[in-house]
């Protein structure tokens, strides 16, 4: 494990949960039923000891990101929310209005669908709101400003990462969390790696592994000011925190 991840292990900055679970024991035994009966992708807990069985790690990500451990008053935008799990908790920390947006995997069946955002939304009574846009299409004109912007696990998807993280500055008045893969680790200019087809992970939806410098090149490029890498995890992952 390296310093990075031991410096985030703490889980600090991870309060649990404290929605009010529905209070009828047959709408928990149907809510548990209903979230064992589908594929996750974010792990959610949904009180009383039900977490939802998401294939991805995700409290361990939340860790990795080092959000601040309290959010009150401010607007938060989480695009590429999926399943919700960063929405959920940007809004346990306070947060006076969260937007949770997505679109391909809000879009198809399966994992692949928003049944599992609606259904944590209801379990949790959460006031999360949802926007259903592609990167693409995001504008302050569209969504609004936001003091946080959370844009995680989603570069690598962009078929052109500059017109994403325009988009994705062009809505931020405060601060940007950025997750992301990355390759050409050691190659010290500015470079990203191009993958054809589906070469990496087998998903042909990843097109670009940007380098560090890449990475901070890019965000200066589009307007963020303060540039910080967070961590490095798992080798080729990595959190900035930007600046506007
Ligand atoms: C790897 S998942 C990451 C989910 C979550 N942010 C996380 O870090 O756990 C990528 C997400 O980005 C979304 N996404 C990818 N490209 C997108 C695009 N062009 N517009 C909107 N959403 C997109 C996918 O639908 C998916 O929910």
């Amino acid at each position: 494990m390296s310093a990075a991840e031991k410096l985030h292990q703490d889980g600090s900055a991870c309060p649990g949960l404290n929605y009010p679970p529905p209070p009828c024991p047959d709408d928990r035994r149907e809510l548990r039923r209903r979230v064992l009966g589908r594929p996750w992708f974010h792990r959610i807990d949904l009180g009383d000891g039900l977490i939802t069985p998401g294939i991805d790690d995700t409290p361990a990500k939340l860790r990795y990101l080092r959000l601040p451990a309290r959010l009150d008053g401010l607007t938060v935008l989480d695009i590429g929310a999926y399943d919700g799990f960063f929405s959920f908790a940007c809004e346990r920390r306070g947060a006076v209005r969260v937007v949770a947006a997505d679109r391909f995997c809000w879009t198809y069946g399966g994992m692949a669908s928003k049944e599992g955002f609606d259904l944590a939304r209801t379990a949790l009574r959460s006031r999360v709101e949802e926007a259903f846009v592609r990167v693409e299409e995001i504008s302050p004109d569209r969504l609004g400003t936001f003091d946080l912007v959370l844009f995680l696990g989603v570069l690598y998807h962009a078929p052109d990462p500059l017109h994403y993280l325009r988009n994705v500055r062009s809505v931020c008045r405060g601060q940007l969390v950025l997750e992301t893969h990355l390759d050409a680790l050691d190659y010290p200019h500015p470079a990203a790696v191009y993958y054809p087809g589906a070469v990496l992970n087998n998903d042909a939806s990843n097109h670009w592994g940007p380098n560090p410098a890449c990475v901070e090149a890019m965000l200066r490029e589009v307007g963020f000011r303060r540039i910080e890498q967070i961590c490095l995890y798992h080798g080729t992952r990595a959190v900035y925190h930007a600046f506007v």
